[in-house]
């Protein structure tokens, strides 16, 4: 199937946007890995892994339209972190952009009728409320534990059982 200009241009640009994403979780989990919170780091490294299957499912989907992928520059990730709130809020505020643009993506899908890609983009929809619902938690867990070291310590064994 040939796909709609349009939709076949968000969903490539999607591509870049979902190794940004990687590449901002990255960023994260080497900040928290540089100040001793291991369980952080690892957490932030499986979702920058995460993003990266996400990127491949749209190449692949493209792929399997019949659709070149063009793949575009991903930007250093253009953050700086004082505190351990700082970059829990970053990801949250991401991935309620990621939410917005998968959906700009499926309101374009449904103005064409293309009932396939809407279909594809189901799981994205579904993933982002997952994702959505994690990054609150960590915001919150962070806000009330985060401020007192032992707090942190504990917090930090945490993430790590969650895994
Ligand atoms: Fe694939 Fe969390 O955006």
């Amino acid at each position: 199937m040939i796909l709609d200009k349009k939709i076949y241009t968000l969903l490539n640009d999607q591509i870049t946007k979902e190794y940004y994403s990687a590449y901002l979780y990255l960023q994260i989990a080497a900040y928290y890995d540089e100040h001793g919170l291991d369980g952080y780091a690892s957490w932030y490294e499986k979702q920058a892994h995460e993003e990266e299957e996400h990127a491949m499912k749209i190449y692949r989907y493209l792929h399997e339209n019949g659709q070149e992928v063009k793949l575009g520059q991903i930007d250093a990730p253009n953050v700086t972190f004082n505190d351990f709130l700082e970059p829990v809020k970053a990801a949250l505020a991401h991935e309620e952009y990621i939410t917005g643009c998968i959906n700009d993506l499926m309101t374009a899908a449904k103005g064409v009728h293309d009932y396939r890609t809407m279909e594809f983009l189901q799981w994205f929809v579904h993933e982002q409320g997952e994702e959505e619902v994690n990054a609150n938690r960590m915001v919150k867990l962070m806000e009330t534990f985060g401020g007192k070291k032992l707090g942190l310590f504990v917090l930090n064994e945490k993430v790590k059982e969650r895994q």
